[in-house]
């Protein structure tokens, strides 16, 4: 038995600091940096009327990316009368200087703007889905992405960029799973950290740095039945120990701002929402940037049953919401509140400061110019290193899910190919959710990287075979955008016998399969997470003539692919790559890079297994194996997954043996080392990511069954072998108690480690305090 915990506040919220997952702050300031910004604000703040501080709470949108059902009027003079703070949905150095100057010059303070954009994955070189970049479990090039997007994002005059996005997600209907880092709360704490370093980097002042908001606070992606904008209903313990740590991990890596979700927690409205902006946020963690809202997410509040425009309102910025965005809820009601002694003067002065705070780290107040230069607005946008950087991110980011007789790598000499499927000649869905700088002309197609990788040395014989999709309903709400997805003037039926010809001329078959851009991201939830029918009926024919066929799959989220697994060859799933997709494609394909790509997220073998997660509870009944009655399971499926947390394969071989413990026994703050070797037993160099779990089967509440607590990616050249350690200190064996304790308790653990949360060496200690 463990020893019994007691309520105790202070070790509560000390405790609560401490739940970082691994991040360190590197732009915080010094004292007197502090103590001079204050002066700075605090001298310009009394010169400012209350008009002119409500003016600094208003965020708009620019308009040339539509990205909410309301646009804002009349921005041009209201940011010369000073009632605008910030633009968003604006770029490019000609567009933002003309506005910044209309502050500047125009208005009465000389107040600079602010300029967001929803810069995800890339800003003009678009890199693959957060989803996929979570795949590499590299953290240097996820940070190095977002350096890159940074250094894009302000040579067109940017400052502010709404990423991260780190809600975890246990639900592969809820269409934003494809924007987020997956379902694990200590990987999505590493990622969440390594994008803010990348995006601010050493300097906010600097001219390639752009603000971080981590988004969306919070539980956004808990949202029930996976239905975008639904109800989430959470316990505290599943808050703190799963869905919070990644918010926690951007705000103690220095995050600047913070965007409040459109959900409920606990009842309230997260951006009314005042246990959780200001008594969890700002007095437990500690956090000292600003908060805005999501778009129209205030307005909205009165959707949620919280009274009129002007009751939200006040309670928002009582509650802890510095920023309202789009919806004019503080512009229009703040002042007559009040006056009406329903908000405080003290509340709206805290939001301005936060706001005029950000804008001086900024350095905005030095030179409200700093990123308005054309020359970098040339130079430094889509250049040859930054498409080169997204195509190895593409090449990390695939995961090979299957790859029976070793069809992958293909030969880039003599025999020919049938390419095949909707996704195989076409630019317009290989950038992915969130591009709003991308430019899909400008992608690689598949087709073209693969012609490039194997010039006429190969024969492609090439058909489309199918639509994306044959069901004009879904079509109709797919295209948010003009010609997103379309019906081919050819028959569905023509188009499959234009694939099955092909295949027969050919050795191997590889058919480009999966989601098109638009079937995930914001709201693109579905009930149906499988490859859309059309494209199942070509592969189901093609599947007839018994040659080896290759799936690369495209897909924001993880698709049901239990037919595909039982007749495909092999399966390499690439996400939505990002501008280089084709050569990215055609590298791996070909064995110009080897994958090594590993899930962040469960496949389910079925929509009615979901939720589905590697870090469950035990339950008091749970199923092994014998018999099924009285036992936690289904009658008509298997509990496991398709795919578990952490699976991907690699061309090469990995055999792991002889996992070592230091010590069995220990006490206090003793360290454990848990060594294992690796060796490289197939035919290629290959990098592999080793995982250590950590069980805890005897805790004063239910544990996860495991949780991953640390990785390391290694490189292997063929007959390498390599003993792979991890240091473990109780700071690993913590978790949030009943009484939201953050602390480890003694008894017994298993230490476990391997290729994915599946299949681990494990060993048991015994570690007393
Ligand atoms: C709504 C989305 O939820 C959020 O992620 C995004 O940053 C804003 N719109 C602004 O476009």
């Amino acid at each position: 038995m463990k020893k019994k915990f007691t309520r105790n506040s202070a070790a509560f919220i000390g405790a609560a600091l401490l739940m970082s997952v691994c991040s360190i702050n590197v732009n915080a300031q010094t004292a007197a940096e502090t103590a001079k910004m204050n002066a700075y604000v605090t001298g310009l703040m009394k010169k400012m009327t209350v008009d002119e501080k409500i003016g600094q709470l208003n965020l708009v949108t620019g308009g040339m990316a539509i990205t909410g059902s309301v646009t804002n009027n009349g921005i041009g003079d209201g940011v010369k009368n000073g009632t605008i703070g910030g633009i968003f949905g604006l770029y490019g150095v000609a567009e933002v200087r003309k506005m910044q100057e209309a502050a500047v010059k125009g208005s009465r303070l000389h107040i600079p703007l602010i300029f967001g954009l929803d810069v995800i994955h890339g800003h003009r070189t678009i890199f693959p889905i957060p989803l996929g970049m979570s795949a590499t479990w590299d953290l240097d090039l996820i940070k190095q992405s977002a350096r890159i997007a940074a250094k894009e994002a302000t040579a067109e005059g940017l400052n502010w960029v709404f990423s991260p996005m780190v809600d975890i997600a246990r639900d592969a209907r809820w269409g934003r799973i494809s924007e987020g880092s997956g379902e694990d709360p200590y990987l999505g704490g590493r990622i969440a950290a390594a994008m803010v370093h990348g995006y601010q980097g050493t300097s906010l002042k600097n001219a390639d740095a752009v603000m971080a908001c981590v988004k969306h606070f919070a539980l956004y992606g808990a949202a029930e039945a996976g239905r975008e904008y639904n109800t989430v209903d959470m316990s505290r313990l599943a808050m703190y120990n799963y869905y919070l740590p990644p918010y926690k991990a951007a705000v103690d890596a220095g995050v600047g701002s913070i965007m409040s979700s459109f959900n409920v927690v606990d009842g309230v409205p997260s951006t009314v929402n005042k246990w959780l902006l200001t008594d969890l946020l700002r007095k437990q963690w500690g956090f000292k940037g600003f908060v805005v809202s999501d778009y129209t997410s205030l307005n909205e509040v009165t959707n949620h049953g919280l009274g009129d425009l002007k009751t939200v309102s006040s309670r928002a910025i009582n509650a802890g919401l510095d920023m309202d965005m789009v919806g004019e809820g503080y512009l229009k009601t703040l002042k007559k509140s009040l006056q009406e002694k329903k908000v405080s003067m003290a509340d709206i002065d805290r939001a301005c400061r936060l706001i005029l705070e950000a804008k001086y780290k900024l350095g905005l107040f030095d030179n409200p110019y700093k990123s308005l230069d054309a020359a970098r607005e040339k130079s430094d946008i889509m250049t040859v290193a930054n498409r080169v950087a997204a195509r190895s991110a593409a090449e990390h980011s695939f995961v090979l899910l299957k790859n029976d007789d070793q069809i992958l790598p293909l030969k880039k000499t003599g025999g020919s190919i049938a390419l095949v499927g909707p996704l195989a000649n076409n630019k317009r869905d290989m950038l992915g959710t969130w591009v709003i700088g991308g430019e899909w002309e400008k992608s690689v197609s598949v087709m073209e990287g693969i012609e490039r990788v194997v010039g006429d040395k190969v024969k492609i014989n090439y058909a489309k075979g199918s639509n994306i999709t044959d069901d004009t309903t879904f079509i109709k709400r797919l295209n948010f955008g003009p010609g997103m997805v379309s019906l081919d003037k050819e028959s569905p039926e023509d188009m499959i016998e234009d694939a099955v010809k092909a295949a027969k001329r050919s050795d191997i078959i590889v058919a480009v399969v999966g989601e098109s851009q638009s079937m995930s991201g914001e709201s693109s939830s579905r009930s149906d997470i499988s490859i859309p029918e059309s494209q199942q009926k070509m592969l189901r024919e093609l599947k007839k003539l018994h040659k080896p066929m290759v799936l690369v799959l495209f897909n924001g989220r993880p698709l049901t692919l239990q037919w595909e697994n039982d007749n495909a060859t092999a399966i390499l799933d690439v996400w939505a790559p990002g501008t280089e997709a084709g050569n990215a494609i055609a590298n791996v394909l070909f064995g110009n890079y080897n994958p090594s790509g590993k899930l962040t997220t469960t496949f389910p073998r079925s929509v009615g297994q979901i939720p589905l997660y590697y870090n469950h509870l035990n339950t008091g009944r749970p199923y092994t194996t014998g018999p099924t009655k009285f036992k936690s399971n289904y009658l008509d499926i298997d509990n496991s997954p398709l795919y578990p947390f952490g699976y991907g394969l690699s061309y090469t071989k990995f055999q792991y043996s002889n996992l070592k413990l230091s010590k069995t026994n220990l006490k206090g703050n003793e360290t454990l080392t848990a060594t294992i070797t690796v060796a490289n037993t197939g035919n290629y160099t290959g990098e592999e990511t080793v995982q250590l779990y950590i069980g805890d089967p005897e805790a004063s509440i239910s544990r996860p069954v495991k949780e991953l607590k640390d990785f390391k990616k290694i490189t292997l050249q063929v007959g390498q072998k390599k003993d792979v350690s991890f240091t473990i200190t109780p700071d690993k064996l913590k978790f949030f108690n009943s009484n939201l304790k953050y602390d480890w308790e003694p008894g017994k653990f298993i230490i476990e480690v391997g290729t994915n949360s599946e299949i681990t060496e494990s060993a048991t200690v015994n570690w007393m305090k």
